[in-house]
């Protein structure tokens, strides 16, 4: 008997040939995987990836994402999931259960340490910051509690590059979990693993992504029982990503390294420019020169994120910095960075950090923090030359 015409459309025989390549990946969309009889639906085995059970656990388009990302970042395993701050928040509800202790650096990023204020203690589970260019400091915190360090370089917004042998050192020599923030590094200015870290996470947000239309996170292991260990947690809060995403971050894979290069270059540039400028106090760019943690990022990178803050004098006021960042036409306001379009973002130390802000003397002034897009760099620092003139006036250029 024929069939209904919609069971026909649904159930059709034709299966295009085997063997089709290409120089870009499929994208496979689903969230039921079919199975070809029982035994092979009960002997599924969700630790590796010689079959899928289900969409939401892995598609051939996000296992490649993952061992493309494992691959940049130097381990053996990756896991998918929603953001980068959803990575993080991966990492901690893997590894810490009530009574525990984790310990962030002071320049963590700040969404990181809101979690640990709040849904961490909710949980039962303490936190302290330390400072990441004190590794003797941080080995003097853990005790029979700690259970993860973790590690972000350069620090967030502050751009202090943490003594990160130096750290791990103190960790693992007390058997305690490392876990990197690598969003800047990006798998590209140095490797995690090499530094005997245990597990790196990536905000693909930023550089992987690149487009600046994606977000997404990954946490990679080179330890296969550590990886099952967060994979099932990963499995248990349903975290994924849609197969689009997962195409768009393949995609700009290819130019991750072309990408990040070029914004370092455009970036040192304007970094060293501004240093020269009589508005600014301090550039703070591990790359440069006197920086905060500069020898720390010497020893450690071979490249850097096209990624600075810039401390205005304090002889300006915080409405003349903001009439600044206002009068910027290239660079546009947003967080975020790594994208083709230039950004800028002024912050409130004093509200972020009010400790740093009255101790360190690097912190002095008004914080404003360039991400360099993919922008001329001609271009970029005529705009800010404009306008530094509409906000401070009358200050002449030293070059
Ligand atoms: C250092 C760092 N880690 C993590 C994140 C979080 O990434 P996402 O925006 O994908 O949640 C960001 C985002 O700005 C970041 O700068």
């Amino acid at each position: 008997m024929p069939r209904d015409p919609s069971t026909e459309l649904i159930h059709h025989a034709y299966r295009p040939p085997a063997g089709f390549d290409a120089p870009q990946p499929a994208v496979y969309k689903a969230s039921t995987v079919i199975f070809p009889d029982v035994a092979s639906m009960r002997a599924r085995d969700w630790r590796n990836k010689q079959g899928y059970t289900y969409g939401l656990h892995g598609t051939p388009t996000t296992f490649l994402l993952e061992e493309r990302i494992a691959a940049l970042e130097g381990g053996r395993q990756c896991l998918l999931v929603p953001s980068g701050l959803a990575a993080i928040a991966l990492v901690n509800q893997a590894l810490l259960a009530q009574g525990d202790e984790v310990l962030l650096p002071d320049n963590a990023y700040g969404p990181s340490r809101e979690l640990a204020r709040t849904e961490l203690t909710r949980w039962g589970v303490t936190h302290r910051l330390y400072d990441p260019l004190d590794a003797p400091a941080l080995a003097a915190m853990i005790g029979p509690r700690t259970k993860l360090v973790w590690l972000e370089a350069p620090g967030s917004v502050t751009m202090e590059f943490p003594d990160l042998a130096g750290l791990v050192e103190a960790a693992r020599s007390r058997g305690v979990t490392t876990a990197l923030d690598n969003t800047w590094g990006a798998g590209v200015a140095f490797g995690g693993f090499d530094l005997g870290i245990d597990i790196v996470m990536q905000a693909l947000t930023k550089f992987p992504s690149g487009g600046g239309d994606v977000l997404m996170g990954s946490v990679t292991t080179r330890d296969q029982a550590l990886h099952e260990h967060i994979k099932l947690t990963h499995m248990h809060l349903g975290l994924g990503v849609a197969a689009n995403d997962a195409e768009l971050v393949l995609r700009s894979l290819a130019t991750v390294q072309l990408r990040y290069h070029a914004q370092d270059a455009a970036g040192r540039e304007l970094a060293s420019w501004l240093a020269r400028r009589p508005e600014v106090r301090r550039v703070l760019h591990p790359a440069l020169e006197g920086a905060p943690g500069h020898a720390h990022w010497r020893a450690t990178c071979t490249a850097a994120a096209g990624l600075f803050s810039v401390m205005f004098d304090e002889r300006y006021s915080g409405a003349q910095v903001d009439r600044f960042v206002d009068a910027l036409r290239l660079f546009r306001i947003g967080y975020s960075w790594a994208g083709p379009m230039s950004l800028v973002v002024p912050y409130e130390l004093a509200a972020m950090r009010p400790d740093a802000a009255r101790s360190r003397d690097h912190l002095r002034g008004h914080l404003v923090r360039f991400s360099l897009g993919l922008e001329a760099v001609a271009d970029l620092q005529a705009d800010i030359e404009q306008a530094l003139e509409a906000a401070f006036g009358g200050v002449v250029s030293p070059t």
